[in-house]
């Protein structure tokens, strides 16, 4: 098989890179490693696991734009058979200060490749990292209950696909997500393309290089063990679901395998495997023996309280379920970030 992997040095794109280049697939990655120039990070991060991806033989690396129509007609060369697009611009408060650029990547980048996959490749499979972004402030209509250490649904266990779109708050990370997710639909209605819209809450693992703005739990880990302080917007009670990045491959995985022509899911660790900040400070004490100096500050726009991800849909279409805990991948990333100090 001859699998695309836009983003490919990404967190999600490394992984997907490494998991088809392991299984003997024909893995092209094409990425413009914009992750630190985009977060103003002054050190390289993505570049990282460009140049780890490099000891697969079966593996071409190409540097390139998802935006440009010639990089991604580039990658795709004579055709692939599967595209899983995870590049774009990942930062819910960066797109409220640069939302021209987040609506660039995030959704003139996903239609240019899907109208070039559909120029050049018409029957690939075309695989989108949507968020559970695209539902907004919907999520917060939802009653809660407040513990000492978390907030609790009332009334329902996660979030389904099923919850409305419109009508509420998204932040332009959340718009320009959207578009990109609802074009993947599309091409899948009007062009008869088999597609996927995986709408993911956190995912985290191995190779995550974590800003305050954007990949929090791997953001804790670098603070804890490098003595960063991290502010807390809101009072550090909001509720994630966590997913690890091998679990959400497998899943894109065997929708490609399966005979779905098309799907919508939502995707993370369920109502299994959540954390509250808190509750995440307390864990990393205990796994690390420190704790950063924690300030806290103002709710950030549209910061959903608690997201959990109703993962029955995918479970059920595609005999999926979530294999590594979060704690067992909690701890995989502290190794890896103990590892590789010198990065960060
Ligand atoms: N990590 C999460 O928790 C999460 C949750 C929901 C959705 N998503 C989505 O999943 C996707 C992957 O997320 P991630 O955590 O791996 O992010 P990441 O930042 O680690 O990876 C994205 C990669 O895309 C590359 N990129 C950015 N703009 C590009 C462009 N114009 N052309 C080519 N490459 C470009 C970056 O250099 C980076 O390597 C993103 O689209 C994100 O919106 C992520």
């Amino acid at each position: 098989m001859r699998v695309l992997v836009t983003g490919g040095a990404g967190l999600v794109g490394s992984h997907t890179a490494e998991y088809y280049a392991k299984k003997g697939d024909e893995v092209i990655v094409l990425d413009n490693l914009m992750r630190s120039q985009l977060f103003g990070y002054d050190k390289k991060s993505v570049e990282y696991n460009w140049n780890y991806l490099a000891k697969y033989d079966n593996i071409k690396r190409i540097k390139g734009d998802v935006r440009n129509e010639k990089d991604v007609l580039k990658a795709i060369g004579d055709g692939v058979d599967v595209v899983i697009h995870t590049a774009g611009q990942p930062g819910v408060p960066l797109s409220v200060r640069i939302p021209r650029e987040d609506f660039s990547i995030n959704a003139f980048g996903t239609l240019n490749v899907l109208e070039c996959l559909r120029k050049k490749s018409k029957n690939a499979v075309f695989i989108y990292c949507s968020t559970n972004k695209v539902y907004g402030e919907n999520v917060d209509k939802i009653p809660l209950i407040e513990k000492e250490e978390r907030y609790i649904y009332d009334g329902v266990e996660g979030i389904s696909e099923k919850i409305p779109i419109d009508h509420t708050g998204h932040t332009p990370y959340g718009v320009s997500k959207y578009v990109g997710d609802i074009y993947t639909q599309e091409y899948a209605h009007i062009y008869g393309m088999k597609t996927a819209v995986f709408r993911m809450s956190c995912i985290f693992g191995t190779r995550q290089f974590g800003f305050e703005d954007q990949g929090w739990v791997a953001w804790f880990i670098i603070a804890a063990l490098f003595s960063k302080p991290i502010t807390i917007y809101g009072n550090g009670k909001q509720v994630r679901d966590l997913l690890y990045v091998t679990d959400l491959i497998e899943a894109y995985d065997k929708f490609i395998e399966s005979d779905l022509r098309h799907a919508v899911f939502n995707i993370g660790g369920g109502p299994e495997n959540t954390t509250s900040l808190l509750e995440f400070l307390d864990f990393l004490e205990a796994e690390t023996g420190k704790r950063s100096k924690i300030t806290f500050s103002d709710w950030r726009p549209s910061d959903q309280k608690v997201y959990i991800s109703d993962i029955s849909k995918v479970k059920k279409a595609l005999n999926w379920e979530p294999k590594v805990t979060p704690k067992e991948g909690m701890k995989k990333l502290i190794s890896w970030v103990k590892e590789n100090k010198a990065l960060f």
